[in-house]
């Protein structure tokens, strides 16, 4: 579908994120002819630009990391609605001359006076930049027309900050018109967990702690921190990952088949997920944390955090964290899910492996089962995406030795077309008003009422254990499996 007439303004617009997906992400769209005719993309930023500098710049940001050909005359026609504000968010000013702006833009028919404001900018700027919108009267649709906000993670601090901060945005946009942008869940893979589940017959029938022994869910980077010290001190990986991205894709996992994928449906079947969760206890013993100390990434040395450059070396921030799960309803009693990430890991993979039981019998010698792991569905959501099903198989020869092999489906060879960036396909159902793909607000606090009981255990402890870089993170968190009998898997 391709978007209506209107605009959007992005606060934050110099950023990492800004130049490294939205913007591309906007060309892409623009190149896949998704957006209407005089789209406008208005930048707010301190930087005393005109209009064209901000193009120049915008150009570039396309030209470096649109996934689709960079064409010239695609640019020339998005350029034409490109438009630069400088300003600051306490200095009215800006906030003045942007609703001039955007009163021009529609007035010429080229928004039709519908507007999303992306805010890619720290939560503590929340509250000013929503206080502006709300004081100039941008934020008030007109007749026939609408007015949304976007918001970046994270979603506060804890769950105290994030009721405040829902409470700030509330104030000014209602809740049909917040979109809260999890990009995990604008990946193609992260949206086929919902096709596999309930477009087949075959997994759903086993899709339960009758057959499931647990869930694995593992979000591994081999970066490390590099340059964004800033935004991650004080966070770390547990509030950057698990709270957004690895809950959300727990709940598609275990949540129950939606009546359908309108956004109130989806959420009211991962809200019920989210509120039979729980932390496994103790605390202290299901989870685990750690942060990179100096390694090997491939051929590369590489340095630990508490050396890196600007990162406060008494700092106690993980960079690695685990945490189990329970879902106390009739279809996971007493399936653990065990959720972990980490940077400067063994190698970048997210996936979701569901490991069954083993078999309650077999019957071959024992000897020659030696090989046999357990069964095991694992849908890979990055970078080889696609679907794998481990299983037991006969070996070639004369005797009946069982050992583990697998079945794959890959997204590369099976479809011809690339999937969209996560960003692209979250942008295009922002314009278009499809709030399905976006948490809303009792999600959020859910997940932070999951999260903060490890959050105040960790703070007690005081420094994270190392890992080196290059490895598969803590020891503490292979105990974590040990003491379940059970082990991590090595992706
Ligand atoms: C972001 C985190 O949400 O996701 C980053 O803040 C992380 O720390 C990134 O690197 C990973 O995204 P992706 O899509 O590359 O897996």
């Amino acid at each position: 579908r391709i978007a209506g007439p209107c605009g959007i303004v992005i606060f934050g617009v110099t950023g990492d994120l800004s130049r490294k997906k939205l913007i591309p992400a906007i060309y892409d769209l623009a190149n896949r002819g998704l957006l209407p005719p005089g789209f406008a993309l208005i930048g707010f930023g301190r930087r005393k630009w005109g209009n064209d500098e901000f193009a120049e710049f915008a150009k570039q940001c396309a030209k470096e990391r649109s996934r689709t050909k960079f064409r010239e005359d695609v640019w020339e026609r998005l350029a034409e609605g490109l438009r630069f504000v400088t300003g600051t968010f306490d200095g009215d000013e800006g906030f003045d001359s942007l609703a001039e702006t955007l009163d021009e833009l529609g007035s010429a028919g080229k928004t039709a006076g519908n507007i999303a404001f992306y805010l890619s900018i720290p939560p503590d700027d929340f509250p000013v930049v929503c206080r502006q919108l709300d004081r100039t009267g941008v934020a008030e649709p007109g007749n026939d027309s609408w007015r949304r906000v976007v918001i970046e993670k994270p979603f506060g601090h804890d769950l105290d900050s994030a009721r405040e901060l829902n409470d700030v945005v509330a104030a000014v946009f209602p809740e049909e018109s917040v979109f809260r942008i999890d990009h995990y869940l604008g990946k193609e893979t992260v949206q086929n967990i919902m096709a596999l589940r309930f477009a087949n017959q075959l997994f759903e029938p086993v899709w339960n702690s009758n057959y499931v022994d647990h869930v694995q869910i593992t979000m591994a980077e081999d970066i490390g921190l590099g340059g964004r010290a800033g935004y991650y001190d004080g966070i770390g990986a547990a509030r950057d990952v698990i709270q957004n991205h690895l809950i959300q894709l727990m709940a598609l996992v275990a949540m129950e088949e939606p009546i359908n994928f309108s956004a109130a449906a989806l959420r009211e079947e991962k809200i019920k997920v989210l509120e039979s969760a729980a932390l496994a206890e103790p605390i202290e013993d299901t989870t685990a944390r750690g942060v990179y100390g100096a390694g090997w990434q491939g051929s590369e040395k590489v340095l630990g955090l508490h050396e890196e450059e600007g990162y406060d070396p008494n700092s106690t921030t993980e960079t690695y964290a685990a945490i189990t799960l329970e879902v106390h309803n009739r279809r996971w009693g007493g399936v653990p899910f065990y959720l972990r990430t980490g940077k400067r890991l063994g190698r970048r993979v997210t996936e979701i492996a569901v490991v069954f039981a083993r078999a309650p019998h077999l019957p071959f010698d024992s000897t020659m089962t030696e090989e046999l792991g357990s069964n095991a569905l694992v849908i890979r959501v990055q970078p080889d995406e696609g679907v794998t099903l481990r299983f037991g198989s006969k070996t070639p020869g004369t005797t009946m030795e069982v050992r583990d092999v697998s079945m794959d489906f890959d997204y590369g060879e099976s479809f011809t077309v690339d999937s969209p960036e996560a960003y692209e396909r979250l942008i295009l159902d922002v314009l278009l008003g499809a709030p399905s793909l976006f948490p809303e607000s009792r999600e959020v606090e859910l997940s932070w009422m999951l999260l903060d009981p490890v959050l105040d255990e960790w703070a007690s402890r005081g420094r994270p254990e190392t890992y080196a870089a290059g490895t598969w993170g803590p020891s503490s968190a292979d105990k974590m499996l040990q003491r379940d009998g059970r082990s991590w898997r090595r992706p």
